[in-house]
Order: structure tokens, then C-alpha cells, then sequence
């Protein structure tokens, strides 16, 4: 059962820092931290193919923005000394396979020293209350089992995108066995493991979603790899919904709820490339497919055991992956079609969404 959270009276006035502000996810983290009233301050840099959501969503004018590299300890202890932010979600990474397989040097010197940077600031601080770092459902060993992956499974993924991914998971663990939880550095620090996630605004390559929305748009066939794979795809919303779930729990009571934790689908929710983009035909209206097969390694299944997430937080997903995917295609159809501005459409799901979440 839901319980009813009263997020705004806790993120009112918190100073909250983002890395990865200028991502996806970073985004819409962003806009509803300010819809809640949180004093939200952001970093981005490069490599970085989705800050047009960001720039769209006119978040240089809510938010505290500047470009840092997490991989710079110096300037990043600087910034972080100088706001005093009482929560990190840490989201910066290289986040893509594809792209982890023709620079898997960068993709490990982002995902391990930024979240090793960041480790080191909070053993340092003492400002610091809660800390999410984010991870992915990837960073477990592969078993090709559909049961779904518990959090005290085997780490270790494969190609160096989900092997960096599980390295972040070990780092981060060791500083909270070391460090964090005593009398000295009281700071609440999670990993968060999420699925793939959708939602309007990802323009990144090769990705299911923005690759077949721009060829809706161009009229164009739609190419897809793994046609059978199985995802648990949700929309970005729910594990936001996760993290900030976690980070006020951590906050209030960081020996008990710091730890790694699952934000997946529920288990019927997990479901195939194909579908996914047939929903996305159903919904736009019109289009074609064409299946393509693929070379480069990937997982053929991915699911989460959510029942952690979902007993000790009382965090569950709110939308099935129907719903999930129409509130997607709504999102492209409203700015691509309908011409609205994506601020707008943005604000108006993630205060839907609140509302369906009975969050307020
Ligand atoms: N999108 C998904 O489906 C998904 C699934 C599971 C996990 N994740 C994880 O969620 C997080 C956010 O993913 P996303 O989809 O929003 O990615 P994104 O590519 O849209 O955003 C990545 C962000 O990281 C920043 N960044 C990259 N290198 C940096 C550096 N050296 N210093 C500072 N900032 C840097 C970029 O500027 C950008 O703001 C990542 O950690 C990713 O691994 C994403």
C-alpha cells in the first residue's frame, strides 16, 4: 500500500545537490525538486546529449547551475564546500552501453571516480545528511534468470558500462562499512538500482524510445535491436519517486535505511523491445517496424525483485508499463505535434503524477 508522503514538507527550503542536472534524469529530478520547494543546485558537463531537455525545461533560471567534472576532486570539493547542500543525488555518469563499448576508458574514469569523489567529500563533511548514488539495474552479474535480481545477489556486469556501474555499487558500499553510520560522519549514503527508464525528453542515441520517436516524426521505419529482450521499463517518475523516498528516510534515519535498493516494475511489467514500440505505434497513431539484428553484448534479461523497495520504503511503482508508455508518448506528441511548451507538458505530468502517486 501507498502510504501518503508528505515530500514538500520535507524538501521545502533543503539545499539539494544534483550531479548529472543536465541529463534525463537529471531533469526531471530537478523539476519536481523545485515543484516541492527544494533550493536545488545542479553540476553537468560533457559527454552530455540531453541537456536540450534541460535547457527547455528553463532550468538555468530555477536551479543553481555550473559546469563541473566529477572526475576533478579539487573543484568539485570546492563547489560542494561552498553550497553546504544537506542531500547529494549523485546521477553523473557515461550511461550507456553502446556508447561504453567505443570509450570504455571514459565510461570507467566517470562512473568510478565521480562516485569515488563524491564518497571522499561526504567522509570529509559534515553538512552532508543523505546521499544517493545512482546505479543501475546492470550492475548485477548476469544469470539470465527471470526471477528478478535481489539486492544481496552477485555484482558484476559484463561490458564495461555495467562493470563500472557494479564498481560504483562496491565503492559506495565500502565507504558505508568503513565510514559512514558512526558517531563521526552520521551521513545516510544508498545506491539506487533502477531499470531502463522512459519519459519524454530523452533525445539520447541509441535508445529505444528516442530513436523511435524520431522516426515517427520523420515517417520513417522503425529500425529495433533485441526485438525480444526483456526490460522492465518504467517511466523516470517512479524511481525519482524512489530516490526521493530514500533520501528523506536516510535523512530522518540513515543506520536503517542505508543500503542498496531496487526501484524496478512490478513483476507482470516486465516486457519486450517489440512491445514497447508497438504500444508507441498505438498511441502516435502510425508507424512501421523493421527488427535489425544486433552484435554488441547485451543482457536478454533484466528484472528486479522490488519487495525490499517496497516493504521498508513503501515505495511501489504507480503505472504499469501501458500507462507508463502512453504518459511517454503523450509527452513527444504534446511538444513535437501539438507544439506545447515541454515545461509545461513536463510540470503538468509530474503534478499527475504526484496526484496518481498519492503524493502531495
Ligand atoms: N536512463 C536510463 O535508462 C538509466 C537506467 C539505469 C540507470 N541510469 C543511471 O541514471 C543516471 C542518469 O542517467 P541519464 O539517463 O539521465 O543520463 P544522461 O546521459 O541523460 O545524463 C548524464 C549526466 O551526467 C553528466 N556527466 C557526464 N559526465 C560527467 C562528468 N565527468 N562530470 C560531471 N557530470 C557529468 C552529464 O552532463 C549529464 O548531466 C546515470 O548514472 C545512469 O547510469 C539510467
Amino acid at each position: 500500500m501507498e502510504v501518503r508522503l508528505l515530500l514538500s514538507n520535507f524538501y521545502k527550503n533543503k539545499k539539494i545537490l544534483i550531479t548529472g542536472v543536465t541529463g534525463f534524469k537529471g531533469s526531471w529530478l530537478a523539476s519536481w525538486l523545485s515543484i516541492l520547494g527544494a533550493k536545488v543546485y545542479g553540476i553537468g558537463y560533457q559527454p552530455n546529449q540531453n541537456k536540450k531537455l534541460f535547457y527547455d525545461l528553463r532550468l538555468t533560471k530555477k536551479i543553481n547551475f555550473s559546469f563541473v567534472d566529477v572526475r576533478d576532486y579539487k573543484k568539485l570539493n570546492q563547489k560542494i564546500k561552498r553550497i553546504k547542500p544537506s542531500i547529494i543525488f549523485h546521477l553523473a555518469a557515461q550511461p550507456l552501453i553502446y556508447e561504453s563499448y567505443k570509450k570504455p576508458y571514459l565510461t570507467f574514469d566517470i562512473n568510478i571516480n565521480g562516485t569515488l569523489n563524491i564518497m571522499e567529500i561526504i567522509r570529509k563533511s559534515k553538512f552532508i545528511k543523505s546521499a544517493i548514488i545512482v546505479t543501475s539495474d546492470k550492475c548485477y552479474e548476469s544469470n539470465n534468470s527471470t526471477k528478478g535480481f535481489k539486492e544481496g545477489d552477485r555484482l558484476g556486469g559484463i561490458d564495461p558500462y555495467s562493470a563500472s556501474k557494479a564498481s560504483a555499487e562496491l565503492i559506495t558500499r565500502a565507504y558505508n562499512k568503513s565510514f559512514f553510520g558512526n558517531r563521526k560522519n552520521k551521513c545516510g549514503v544508498s545506491t539506487g538500482r533502477a531499470g531502463n527508464v522512459i519519459g519524454g525528453g530523452d533525445w539520447s542515441k541509441n535508445r529505444l524510445i528516442p530513436d523511435t520517436i524520431i522516426s515517427l516524426k520523420n515517417k520513417k521505419k522503425i529500425i529495433i535491436r533485441n526485438p525480444n529482450f526483456n526490460r522492465p521499463w518504467q517511466h523516470v517518475l517512479e524511481p525519482l519517486k524512489g530516490y526521493l523516498i530514500l533520501a528523506l528516510r536516510q535523512y530522518n534515519n540513515p543506520k536503517k535505511f542505508s543500503s542498496a535498493w531496487n526501484f524496478g516494475t512490478k513483476p507482470n511489467n516486465v516486457t519486450s523491445v517489440k512491445k514497447i514500440a508497438e504500444y508507441i505505434i498505438k498511441f502516435w497513431g502510425s508507424g512501421n517496424l523493421k527488427v535489425k539484428k544486433n552484435k554488441i553484448y547485451e543482457q536478454t534479461n533484466l528484472q528486479l525483485n522490488i519487495k525490499k523497495s517496497q516493504k521498508k520504503l513503501k515505495w511501489s511503482p504507480t503505472y504499469n508499463i501501458k500507462e507508463s508508455v502512453k504518459l511517454t508518448t503523450d509527452w513527444y506528441k504534446e511538444v513535437l505535434i501539438f507544439k506545447k511548451s515541454s515545461e509545461k507538458v513536463t510540470y503538468n505530468q509530474i503534478i499527475k503524477y504526484m496526484y496518481d502517486s498519492k503524493i502531495n
